[in-house]
């Protein structure tokens, strides 16, 4: 199903769309984070990413769950910008030779991704209450609640000593 394509007509059928796109995008970050923690140095840094990896599998549980609340099966479609972000991430990353900058090299990464998560379920979030569906909006607002914590988190390590490194 495309973007496009006309088997999406309704709000709810969007909503639909958009939910598996973020199941998809959820599961590419569960299968990336993993090489990001084996590339971090900053001991926090790389706790930070453990950390997100484990949220990120309550994530993938709290989108089934309003995939179930909505009555729709459970599935992925195709979301090439995930895949863009994630695959610029390895591509950078791999390209970095300083231990220090690949740290803030992954920082930036990591929170293109967050904000990419951060739109999306900022989305769906108004879409589910436009569809008075506040049942969903409550448990995707946990996910959002917990990609901007480690937004916020990210910023804080690259400003406190990861980019100060990095500059050394
Ligand atoms: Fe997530
Ligand atoms: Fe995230």
């Amino acid at each position: 199903m495309g973007f496009f394509s006309k088997d999406i007509k309704t709000l709810d059928d969007l909503f639909i769309h958009t939910l598996r796109d973020i199941y998809y995008a959820e599961k590419q970050i569960e299968k990336s984070l993993p090489k990001m923690i084996d590339k971090a140095t900053d001991p926090q840094l790389k706790a930070g990413f453990e950390k997100h990896l484990t949220q990120t599998k309550g994530h993938i549980e709290r989108v089934e769950q309003v995939f179930e609340l909505h009555g729709v099966k459970a599935k992925t479609v195709n979301c090439p910008a995930i895949d863009g972000i994630l695959a610029e991430a390895d591509e950078v990353s791999g390209d970095v030779d300083d231990k220090e900058v690949l740290d803030a090299a992954l920082i930036a990464s990591a929170q293109a991704v967050e904000h990419y998560e951060i739109t999306r379920y900022g989305t769906l979030i108004a879409w589910a209450r436009q569809l008075g569906r506040s049942d969903c909006a409550n448990v995707l607002a946990r996910n959002l609640k917990e990609e901007e914590a480690t937004d916020r988190k990210l910023t804080e390590i690259a400003e406190s000593k990861v980019n100060l490194q990095a500059a050394e």
